[in-house]
């Protein structure tokens, strides 16, 4: 062959590999409202961007006639690119070819992606859209599971890790996604569990299909599985790129800042006026966030699980902050499990990337009853507070209104090393509300008085006076300081930049003991 054969050959087979399973399989799943792997990956990074590898890897199994069932690339598109101009490294399952299930080699090339991002300190994304194992080559298949898993635990911390769900993602294949920071499904088009609904109907009797079982809703409403879910695949894809947008390269980093054309000092009146009079109305949390992040952009993470704590990605003054905040419009901001166990990965993630944490607090308490109890809320609210206690990223908390008790010691207080803790002067830190606490200090005084109503507002007032205000924490020094509330965004911006230097290292270990 001369060279000019050579070099049209490689494009021939270049060609070939790009039609992944055929042009029936990519037309099947075009008719399903699904891309192709080269179409999300196309989607996904910036245009002409992506390096691909190992495009000519086929699989090696002879089992079940599988020596005549081969296809270049197998099962998976993998390389690196950029978003945004920042180098990313990416794996995309291709449902054309044998259902995207996976081989020995397809693990490989997954395997070699990531041991990539690693080496060079770059996020991993992986679009999932697979049968699971690939059944003719059983514990080669599983093996290769394994691989991929040990190597998400090792990267867990160190590079941040995206899972896209745009098919589906069934048995044991779900735990690299929930092994990763975050994961985002489409609605209709994916799902995730461990067993179908047919074994599920076997083993339980149970009849329930795979949108009940496992679609994006219930995994981002119910079981806190997945944090976004999406409409579509485009939609999908966006999301990625401005999450993306809020994240560093690696755990040495920190994520790019972006120019700020939102006034640093800019007063927001409407926050004065924003707790209303009586303690038990609410008022909407993310009205406080939009105020006071830049431009009022606030990326969600979360949203529809646990919405009594609001998480997600903001930028003040063009750095990348991770809020956490107590949502009084739902369940009063109470903190209960779902919150909790929400909010601890949250701050977890944000610490190991070196994304300052804002905090602001409004919350009663912790849910109580035998549901939460017997669920284990110590345990969960134990993680929470371990998250903020073990994090070492600047940290500022601002206390709008309530914060009692346990919970006030959880949502990042000043001994939890808290670095800079404002309060609205509505702020009421104290161990209990003006009403639990009348009722246990003077319940016999209040029986016994002329006038038992009388006494007890009374009672309350005291209290009130006494503790539920944000002086009495101040004046230790709980507080650093009571801030105007239409000033919140200046103190916070000027306290981040305070604490852009600071470096604090926990003990060494060999890890940590977060209570699961
Ligand atoms: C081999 C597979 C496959 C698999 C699909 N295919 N899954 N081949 N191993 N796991 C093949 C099909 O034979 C078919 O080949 C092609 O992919 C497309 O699949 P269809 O069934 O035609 O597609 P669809 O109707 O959309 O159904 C998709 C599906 C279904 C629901 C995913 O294929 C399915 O139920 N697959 C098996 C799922 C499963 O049980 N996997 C093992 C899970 S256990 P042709 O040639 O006809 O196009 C597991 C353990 C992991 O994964 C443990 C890790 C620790």
């Amino acid at each position: 062959m001369s060279q000019l054969e050579k070099v049209k050959e490689l494009m021939e087979l270049r060609a070939k590999a790009r039609l992944g399973g055929g042009q029936k399989r990519i037309d099947s799943q075009h008719d399903k409202g699904k891309y192709t792997a080269r179409e999300r990956i196309a989607i996904l990074l910036d245009e002409g961007s992506f390096e691909e590898f190992d495009m000519f890897v086929e699989h090696r199994s002879t089992n079940f006639g599988m020596d005549k069932q081969k296809f270049l690339g197998d099962g998976v598109v993998t390389g690196c690119g950029t978003i945004d101009g920042r180098l990313v490294y990416i794996f995309a399952q291709d449902f054309t070819v044998i259902g995207g299930s996976l081989s020995e080699t397809m693990a490989l090339k997954i395997c070699k992606v990531m041991d990539m991002a690693m080496k060079v300190g770059a996020p991993v994304i992986g679009i999932n859209d697979s049968g699971g194992a690939r059944i003719q080559e059983g514990v080669n298949a599983l093996a290769g599971y394994a691989e991929i898993f040990q190597r998400n635990i090792l990267a867990s911390g160190v590079i941040p890790q995206i899972s896209g769900i745009f098919g589906p993602c069934a048995g044991g294949a779900v735990y690299s996604p929930a092994l990763t920071d975050f994961t985002l499904m489409t609605e209709g088009t994916s799902y995730m569990f461990l067993t179908g609904p047919k074994v599920v109907k076997t083993v339980t009797g149970e009849d329930v299909t795979q949108e009940e079982l496992g679609g994006a809703s219930v995994h981002t409403t119910k079981s806190g599985v997945a944090h976004f879910s999406v409409a579509n695949e485009d939609d999908g894809l966006a999301l990625i790129r401005h999450l993306y947008s809020f994240l560093p390269q690696n755990n040495m980093e920190e994520a790019p800042r972006k120019e700020c054309t939102d006034p640093i000092a800019r007063m927001e009146d409407s926050l004065n006026e924003i707790i209303p009079d009586n303690p038990n109305k609410p008022y909407d949390m993310f009205e406080v966030i939009g105020a006071v992040v830049d431009n009022g952009e606030f990326l969600e993470v979360h949203g529809n699980y646990a919405k009594n704590i609001i998480i997600g990605f903001a930028r003040m003054n063009g750095q990348s902050v991770g809020v956490v905040a107590n949502q009084p419009k739902y369940l009063a901001g109470v903190l209960d499990i779902n919150a909790s166990r929400k909010a601890a990965r949250f701050v977890r993630f944000c610490d190991a990337f070196n994304i300052p944490l804002v905090t602001l607090v409004d919350v009663p308490g912790f849910l109580p009853g035998t549901g939460q109890e017997y669920g284990g809320v110590i345990t969960h609210g134990a993680k929470l507070l371990y998250a903020y206690g073990e994090a070492t990223v600047p940290k500022v908390t601002v206390t709008l209104r309530k914060s009692y008790g346990g919970s006030h010691i959880v949502m990042s207080c000043k001994q939890l090393r808290g670095d800079i803790n404002y309060a609205w002067p509505t702020a009421e830190i104290a161990v209990m509300g003006a009403d639990g606490a009348a009722e246990v200090l003077y319940a016999k005084e209040i029986k016994e008085a002329e006038n038992p109503a009388e006494a007890l507002a009374a009672k309350k007032a005291e209290y009130n006076k006494l503790f539920c205000n944000p002086f009495n924490a101040a004046r230790y020094g709980y507080i650093d300081d009571v801030i105007e509330p239409r000033n919140t965004r200046f103190r916070v911006i000027r306290a981040l930049e305070q604490l852009r230097t600071k470096k604090q290292v926990n003990p060494a270990k060999k890890h940590d003991n977060l209570p699961l």
